[in-house]
């Protein structure tokens, strides 16, 4: 693998991070305070192509390759979290399962309207009753006539509320186990499913967390994404994506720990010189850079299997376990750095600590990621 970036690269990382610095990071703290969602950021996001990034030109986006689509997605996430996990499943859980899965004229209705940020799309897999154990889904989808009648509910759904498409995975025919659920794209003007968003959340509180109500919901067959049956491999190849740019996210997160450390351990005195001049503030900064850099790696060497069409769920895998869990590490660190002052949102770090922690819950929790890594290593199904 060669470690250099192309001039393309550079040039996009460099688009993202001046957006990020100017559009993004400056609102972050009054936005968390008030939940606002970012919906003025999108505008501005969609005519720089940031809202449909890996999605072909001729759907709408921009074409980038998985390592440029890693090098955005961090400089979002370095800049908030929840502008990031917007994104994510917008880019990398919506748009790029339809580009995958869709049929062409899938394709031609709905990218290039997500790409313009004229959609927005949420991923309907959650459920009240079903996390980890995704196979188990109990929302229902019943064959009428020329269409199909949904029944259920889905949980912590990012983008719900505010989604005017939603991708839901719906059991067709239990008698089939996974091989029933099926996949199907909802418009909110068509198909009219209900939404509830939810609050008091840790972290992420800019972005929309919801629930999502299907009451009998009609779906024309034309809306099926996939043959019927195929919704849980759908759904598995969405999560080898999203949980690539939710490890991208949580680089982002990490290098933003480190930033905000050191401009304060070398501005900070104690003992008769600066925080940064003490062996052990250096020992959490050298810590932070040493992690963030593996983490980088490994987002790296699985966009670099993507690039090449290869398969990449264990390095996917490991890329998401890694980075999230370095974040938070770095994050812990920076607070620890911050002594009281991290304590309080006069200075960013503690909302890098309470956004960091969804990282290791959502598109497959810490403990989904080892049990599919350790199911590589060693050939044994250890989660059925
Ligand atoms: N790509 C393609 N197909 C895959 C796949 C992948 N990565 N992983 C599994 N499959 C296929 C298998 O090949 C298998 O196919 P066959 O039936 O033809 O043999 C089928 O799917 C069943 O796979 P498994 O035997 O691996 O299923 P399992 O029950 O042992 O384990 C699991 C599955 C890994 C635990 C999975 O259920 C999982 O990832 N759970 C976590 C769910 C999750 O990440 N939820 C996040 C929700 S999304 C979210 O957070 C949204 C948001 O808004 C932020």
């Amino acid at each position: 693998m060669d470690f250099d970036l192309t001039p393309e690269q550079l040039s996009v990382r460099k688009l993202a991070k001046d957006f990020a610095d100017k559009e993004i990071a400056p609102g972050a703290r009054e936005r968390d305070r008030n939940e606002t969602f970012p919906k003025d950021i999108l505008a501005k996001m969609a005519p720089l192509g940031l809202l449909g990034g890996p999605v072909p030109e001729k759907y709408g986006g921009i074409g980038l390759d998985y390592l440029s689509h890693a090098l955005v997605t961090e400089e979002i996430g370095r800049a908030d979290s929840s502008v990031r996990t917007t994104l994510s499943v917008q880019i990398s859980l919506v748009e790029l399962t339809i580009l995958k899965f869709g049929t062409e004229e899938q394709k031609q209705r709905w990218l290039p309207r997500l790409c313009k940020g004229e959609l927005i799309g949420c991923f309907g897999l959650t459920e009240p009753e079903v996390g980890s154990d995704a196979t188990k889904l109990r929302a229902s989808a019943r064959r009428e006539s020329d269409g199909w009648v949904l029944r259920g509910r889905k949980m912590w759904i990012s983008n719900g509320s505010v989604s005017n498409l939603a991708l839901v995975f719906a059991q067709a025919d239990p008698t089939e186990g996974h091989k029933g659920i099926t996949a199907f794209v909802l418009e909110r003007a068509t198909q009219n499913y209900g939404s509830q968003a939810l609050h008091g959340k840790l972290g992420l509180r800019s972005s929309d967390s919801s629930e999502l109500i299907l009451e009998d919901v009609c779906v024309p067959d034309k809306n099926r994404l996939g043959e019927v049956g195929d919704g849980f491999k759908i759904a598995m190849t969405a999560l080898d994506s999203g949980r690539y740019s939710v490890a991208a996210g949580a680089v982002g997160v990490a290098e933003a720990c480190i930033d905000a450390s050191i401009a304060y351990a070398t501005t900070r005195h104690a003992f008769g010189k600066p925080i940064a001049g003490h062996q052990l503030v250096q020992e959490l900064i050298a810590d932070m850079v040493v992690e963030t850099e593996a983490a980088r790696l490994l987002v790296w060497r699985a966009g670099d299997l993507k690039d090449k069409g290869k398969p990449n769920t264990r390095e996917t895998s490991i890329a998401k376990l890694y980075a999230s869990e370095a974040a938070q590490r770095a994050a812990d660190n920076a607070i620890q750095i911050h002594g009281g002052y991290g304590f309080s949102d006069e200075f960013p770090v503690e909302r890098y600590w309470r956004d960091a922690r969804v990282n290791r819950l959502y598109e497959g929790t810490t403990q989904i990621q080892k049990l599919i890594i350790g199911r590589f290593a060693t050939g044994i199904d250890a989660i059925a």
